[in-house]
């Protein structure tokens, strides 16, 4: 399977589970829900939980859906961290995934509960993965993994710096730091529940870790390049909006060119640590590692 049938083949199967999930509420909560269906439902690239299902599938997990769970969870609190970072009291911005914000269709209040619905959505989802395929043990561990990289000292701790550097200037371990903690925990996290569902062994889990890690990085520099070489019609977001924000990016500290060096110099590190591990078997997810450095969405 090439990668961008890997992409299309995963995407289809976790937009379906998503659309599950997301169950009509009542006379008042029907808003909430349609306001979290509305931001999910809504052309994500869904990367992470293709990294769940790839991870899960090349480490031998014998039903392909067992993983699914842990998918769909990944990309609910992902969205509901894409719908609290647009947020007027954040980087306020307009445009997501080619729409208005959540917050500009359903104004703030409701915006702000899908969010938080999401998040606990999530976990419900994960707590609900198939025990005949994965033990008690992993579930735990894949639950507790979702936790913390989206937490105080995973992404929400990211988006603290974030948040508190805007308009200072910060040196470049600082970036690393703030890039680690908003985007590349969540990244480490998909792979690693990929890894934990299938029982995978020290050696495999460590080679996905390190991979996540450099695609993880390079993810984060390559949408801050984009922020400012970017098409809005592809990209779905605004440009501009780091710079309006007087945010420092790997764009502003090493020049885009600077800043696309490393991020290649990265994906070739991904891409080795899990070819020594994996060998053919991880074509696809080299494929996606070189395909991240070139998106432009
Ligand atoms: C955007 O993530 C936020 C960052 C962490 C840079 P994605 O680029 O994965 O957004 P979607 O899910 O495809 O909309
Ligand atoms: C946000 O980073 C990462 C999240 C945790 C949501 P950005 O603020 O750069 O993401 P975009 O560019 O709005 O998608
Ligand atoms: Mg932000
Ligand atoms: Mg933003
Ligand atoms: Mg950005």
């Amino acid at each position: 399977m090439t990668t961008s049938e890997m992409l299309k083949k995963y995407s289809a199967e976790v937009s379906s589970s998503l659309e599950a999930r997301v169950a009509d509420g009542g006379e008042y909560s029907h808003s909430v829900f349609d306001a979290m269906r509305y931001s999910l439902m809504n052309g994500g690239k869904r990367i992470r939980p293709a990294l769940v299902l790839e991870f899960a599938r090349i480490n031998g997990l014998t039903d392909q859906n067992a993983a699914m769970p842990f998918a769909c969870a990944i990309e609910m609190i992902h969205t509901y961290s894409l719908i609290h970072d647009d947020l007027p009291c954040m980087d306020n911005d307009d445009l997501r995934r080619g729409k208005p914000s959540c917050h500009v269709a359903f104004g703030v209040d409701i915006a702000l509960l899908a969010g938080d619905a999401l998040l606990s959505l999530a976990f419900e989802t994960a707590s609900k993965a198939d025990l005949r395929f994965i033990s008690p043990e992993n579930v735990i561990k894949c639950i507790n993994e979702l936790a913390f990289a989206s937490g105080a000292e995973g992404m929400v701790g990211g988006q603290v710096i974030d948040l508190l550097t805007e308009g200072k200037e910060i040196s470049e371990s600082t970036l690393k730091e703030m890039h680690f903690g908003k985007t590349g925990r969540m990244i480490i996290c998909a792979a690693r529940m990929g890894c934990i569902s299938a029982n995978a062994d020290v050696k495999a889990l460590k080679a996905a870790t390190e991979y996540a890690h450099n695609i993880g990085r390079v993810f984060q520099i390559v949408d801050d390049i984009l922020d400012i070489t970017g098409d809005e019609k592809i990209l779905g977001k605004p440009i501009g909006s780091d710079a309006a924000n007087c945010k420092t990016t790997y764009a502003t500290l090493l020049g885009v060119e600077g800043a696309f060096a490393l991020a290649s110099e990265l994906t070739e590190k991904a891409k080795n640590s899990l070819r020594c591990v994996y060998g053919e078997s991880a074509d696809a997810l080299c494929g996606l590692a070189d395909m991240l450095l070139n998106r432009k969405n």
